[in-house]
């Protein structure tokens, strides 16, 4: 299966963004390593989008294209309802990132709804997470 990583709102600014808390990687850094991992293994697409339709529209096309999902939705993980019934067509695995840990900080941030409907959910390891979620999804 292709995997898809999609990401929300504001992460096009990693690197610059509250670095104490997302790191000091770019997205562009993020996907040059998650590139390097996969090789030749699968193929891989890595998008990011700061809108919630946009966002809603990538699911359907990472379902079109018959893919696994790694995603970070970024704040629209705790609102949007919108995000959750496009992740729910997904006939591939789902899994939610986050570069923080959620659940150590405010608590609006401790609600998700792409949990309700992730197979698995990797938070906390910074940028290292999407490394970590490629593994999961490569392993035999
Ligand atoms: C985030 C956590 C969200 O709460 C926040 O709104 C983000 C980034 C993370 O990767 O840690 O935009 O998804």
């Amino acid at each position: 299966r292709p995997i898809h990583i999609l990401n929300g709102p504001n992460l096009n600014r990693l690197g610059l963004r509250e670095p104490d808390i997302y790191g000091q990687d770019t997205l562009d850094d993020i996907e040059a390593r998650c590139a390097a991992k996969l090789g030749r293994r699968g193929e891989l697409v890595f998008r990011q989008t700061n809108s919630e339709g946009d966002l809603v529209t990538f699911i359907h096309e990472a379902e079109d294209a018959g893919a696994d999902v790694i995603i970070n939705a970024g704040a629209y993980t705790h609102t949007s309802v919108a995000v959750m019934d496009a992740l729910k067509m997904v006939s591939g695995r789902v899994i939610e990132l986050h570069l923080s840990n959620t659940h150590r900080r405010e608590a609006f941030r401790h609600q998700s709804y792409v949990s309700l409907v992730a197979d698995g959910v990797i938070m906390g390891f910074g940028a290292q997470g999407y490394l970590l979620a490629i593994e999961a999804l490569i392993a035999d």
